[in-house]
């Protein structure tokens, strides 16, 4: 499978519904021609969501990369960095819109810290849950990266 670098992992707007009287809607939907507006529909499609949440102030979470996972990962509510690591260049991402979501290309080794309080970190992933997509160990990940 082809190897992403960070600059391929970039911020997305997505679909944003406003109502003066009513607050904000944000939609993300599977990829469908027909009906596709563009800007709400994600470039794969999701098989999972999940979200991390009641993470303690100066704690870190991740450390880890995918070797086929394809991930969009929104600041539902509150703050954190996300820095991807590509084995050779590092990229840091501030999330603090829900409205935004950082597409995670394959291949990454990412970071998440600086979460503010109540922070709510969702994350639509490609696929379900394997643990086997997992590389949990930076010098593994250099070997991954280094592959053909
Ligand atoms: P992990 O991905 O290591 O969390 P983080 O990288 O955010 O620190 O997952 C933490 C635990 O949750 C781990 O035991 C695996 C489990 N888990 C699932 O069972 N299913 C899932 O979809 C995810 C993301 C994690």
């Amino acid at each position: 499978m082809a190897k992403y670098n960070v600059f391929d992992c970039t911020m997305v707007e997505l679909d944003k519904h406003h109502s003066d009287r009513k607050g904000n809607l944000t939609v993300v939907e599977n990829g469908d021609s027909s009906t596709a507006s563009g800007q709400g529909t994600l470039p794969f499609d999701v098989k999972r969501v999940y979200y991390l949440y009641d993470v303690p102030g100066g704690e870190n979470r991740g450390s880890h990369a995918h070797r086929d996972l394809s991930q969009l990962i929104i600041a539902a509510s509150g703050s954190f960095r996300v820095t991807l690591d590509d084995g050779k260049c590092k990229r840091s991402f501030f999330l603090n819109r829900p409205y935004q979501g950082l597409y995670v290309k394959p291949g990454m080794w990412r970071d998440l810290e600086d979460f503010s309080s109540g922070a709510v970190c969702m994350v639509l992933a490609s696929e379900v849950y394997q643990a086997e997509d997992y590389i949990r160990d930076y010098d593994e990940f250099i070997k991954f990266r280094n592959e053909e």
